[in-house]
């Protein structure tokens, strides 16, 4: 037993168990999280904010591939918790997905834990509250996959490894939020841009992040757009984005000057501080298409022989209504085929472009609308409604009428409804869905359970022809795609994985009315190689199962939530990339 290395988050432990036998091979990785409201003041006025284990945002899951990851989450919240995992594809076992298709969520005083395996995936991903509209107060944090030691990375193993953080933020609580969402008022533009949590850069010394580096170095920057509803230009003033990974694909490395990042999306860039680093860099997230939103977000890049403030203008964004721009450069990410990624051979040698499609859906987007006298959004006609009883539950209990297997396939002709309408997938078909979005603003796209392959994406209404401009070659496969407004986007995917799974539009105004439903993914065959987890031993009943919860001992008030320590050795290094506060007014 020993602790495991990030010592910024040292409450965790790591046990290497060593068994002999065919489960001896992925070591398990035990972590306790407590999550309860911080203070913090990210644009200049005091408010509760989420937090995770005293830290805003929360610790870095850094594993590797094939890990097996015990995470004991305490909910010291004043209301019910679920932490999804976003891009963690829980092979089999879409028990720990922690959305509410899935899972019961965890009363405020309990604690739950989850237990999953991080198989066959790298890459950089990140962890949210799923529910109750809790992202837009944080409780966010980065999630690391790497490569196994025998997986050759595409590149030069990097000085430093970077998480940042963009997202808009409101000083209004979510709760608050999700009050104004449910009324006609709808979501008011954001109060500002936050960088890990930090406001931006201002003589007026308020607080804000900085990056410290070393002149000469090569960093890998792993940025999160973890906002809510913002589309956001990321730049480094002076500096190249190498963009080398997203969300697990290995891309053709290429330089880019600026990148749109969408929320819920995950990109790695090498940055190297070829600069003389005389002074401090603006590190730049600014909104998109938005014209209502001035205030960007501005942290600084730091070199260690840095002897002034940054200065200057902020270095320009791309032209602020241009989406042809944002679209181009969304096809310009390519997959590097010749690079392996979590097994030996590359991932490119899946010709994914050779495959037969089995069932195509087409799902349209709607602004919302009132339907039965509230306001709600839809797929296709139809609002989701979460039922008390978890999907998964309901399906593995034999408890009928909780859900029905009819999405439909393409658009109907009807008037728009409220209901609990389930995808019914082909175990091992090979699905196109084609996502139009018909409402005014850019919507992100998010798969839980898979990496899909987005093949196309175009102005105007999607046709059969529109399949002449797919990708066949070369796609990236991620979980998270834009869909641009009055555009479409198509993606292929391969359901090799069984399990219900979350399809959502990740922007939370719409994903909290009702545009997202669930794909149930069933293996006919009983097959030890690709059946399902039976239901784990500790899972929270709800709903219709309430009658089997068993009490928890007694309701813990998980105080003092364990704040991190600061420990010796790695931990210098590792706070030096650390965002610091820096008040210093220099
Ligand atoms: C993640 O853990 C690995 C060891 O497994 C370590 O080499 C690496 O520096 C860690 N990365 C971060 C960002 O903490
Ligand atoms: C736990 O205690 C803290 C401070 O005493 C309080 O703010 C918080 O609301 C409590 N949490 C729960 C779940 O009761
Ligand atoms: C809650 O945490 C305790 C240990 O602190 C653990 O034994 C128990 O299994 C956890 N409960 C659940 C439901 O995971
Ligand atoms: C693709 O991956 C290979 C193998 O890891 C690497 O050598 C090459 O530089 C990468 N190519 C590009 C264009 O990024
Ligand atoms: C990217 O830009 C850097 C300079 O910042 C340069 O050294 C490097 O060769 C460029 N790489 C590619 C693939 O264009
Ligand atoms: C649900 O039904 C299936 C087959 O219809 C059966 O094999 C299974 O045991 C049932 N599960 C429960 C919990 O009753
Ligand atoms: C769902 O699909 C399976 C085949 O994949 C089929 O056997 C089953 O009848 C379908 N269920 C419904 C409710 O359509």
């Amino acid at each position: 037993m020993r602790c495991f290395p990030p010592p910024l988050w040292c409450t965790s432990l790591v046990v290497f168990l060593s068994v002999t036998g065919a489960l001896a091979a992925d070591p398990y990785v035990f972590f306790d999280w407590t999550v309860s409201y911080l203070s913090a003041s990210p644009l200049g006025t005091r408010q509760q904010v989420i937090g995770i284990n005293g830290q805003f945002p929360g610790p870095i899951l850094n594993v590797t591939t094939n890990w097996n990851v015990v995470m004991n989450v305490k909910n010291n919240l004043d209301e019910p918790l679920l932490l999804t995992w976003n891009g963690i594809q829980h092979r089999k076992n879409s028990w720990q997905d922690g959305v509410l298709g899935t899972n019961c969520p965890i009363p405020s005083g309990w604690n739950w834990t989850y237990e999953f395996q991080v198989k066959d995936q790298i890459g950089s991903f990140f962890y949210f509250p799923s529910t109750n509209f809790q992202r837009a107060s944080g409780g966010y944090g980065g999630i690391i996959v790497n490569n196994r030691a025998i997986i050759p990375v595409p590149f030069a193993l990097p000085d430093g490894d970077v998480t940042l953080f963009i997202s808009d933020w409101y000083t209004k609580s979510h709760k608050k939020l999700r009050k104004d969402v449910e009324s006609k008022n709808g979501l008011r533009p954001p109060d500002g841009i936050v960088i890990n949590g930090f406001g931006p850069f201002a003589s007026n010394g308020s607080p804000f992040g900085t990056i410290n580096v070393e002149p000469g170095r090569t960093y890998r920057f792993r940025v999160h757009n973890s906002g809510i509803a913002t589309s956001l230009n990321f730049r480094i003033q002076n500096h190249n984005l190498l963009l080398v990974e997203t969300e697990g694909s290995y891309t053709i490395q290429q330089n880019y000057t600026n990148m749109d990042i969408h929320v819920g999306q995950s990109f790695s860039f090498l940055v190297t501080m070829d600069q003389s680093g005389s002074n401090d860099y603006y590190i730049v997230a600014s909104p998109r298409f938005a014209t209502s939103i001035k205030a960007s977000g501005v942290a600084v890049l730091r070199y260690s022989n840095s002897q002034g403030p940054a200065s200057g203008p902020l270095p320009d964004p791309p032209i602020e209504l241009d989406t042809f721009f944002s679209m181009n450069q969304a096809r310009s990410l390519r997959l590097n085929l010749s690079s392996g990624a979590a097994r030996p051979n590359p991932q490119g040698s899946f010709k994914y472009g050779q495959i037969t499609v089995t069932d195509v859906y087409v799902i349209v987007n709607r602004p919302p609308e009132m339907i039965e006298g509230r306001l709600r959004a839809t797929l296709n006609g139809i609002s989701y409604l979460p039922p008390a009883t978890p999907l998964k539950l309901a399906q593995q209990y034999n408890i009928s009428g909780v859900y029905k297997l009819d999405f439909p396939k393409r658009p109907m002709n009807r008037h728009p409804r409220v209901d609990t309408s389930v995808i019914n997938g082909t175990f091992k078909g090979f699905v196109e869905i084609i996502f139009q979005n018909s409402d005014t603003t850019v919507k992100s796209y998010h798969l839980d359970g898979y990496a899909f392959f987005v093949v196309g994406m175009d102005f105007g209404l999607w046709t059969e022809n529109s399949r002449s401009t797919y990708n066949k070659g070369d796609a990236v496969a991620r979980s998270t795609t834009q869909v641009f407004p009055g555009a479409w986007t198509a993606v292929l995917v391969s359901l090799d994985n069984a399990g219900m799974w979350n399809l959502r539009i990740d922007n939370l105004a719409s994903w909290y009315l009702g545009q997202e439903l669930y794909l149930s993914v069933v293996n006919p065959e009983i097959d030890i190689d690709s059946s399902e987890n039976s239901v784990p031993k500790n899972s929270i009943y709800c709903g219709r199962l309430s009658p089997l919860q068993k009490d928890q001992a007694q309701r813990v008030n998980f105080s003092g939530s364990q704040r991190s320590i600061f420990v010796t050795s790695r931990g210098i290094l590792l706070a030096l990339f650390a965002i610091l506060v820096s008040s210093l007014a220099r």
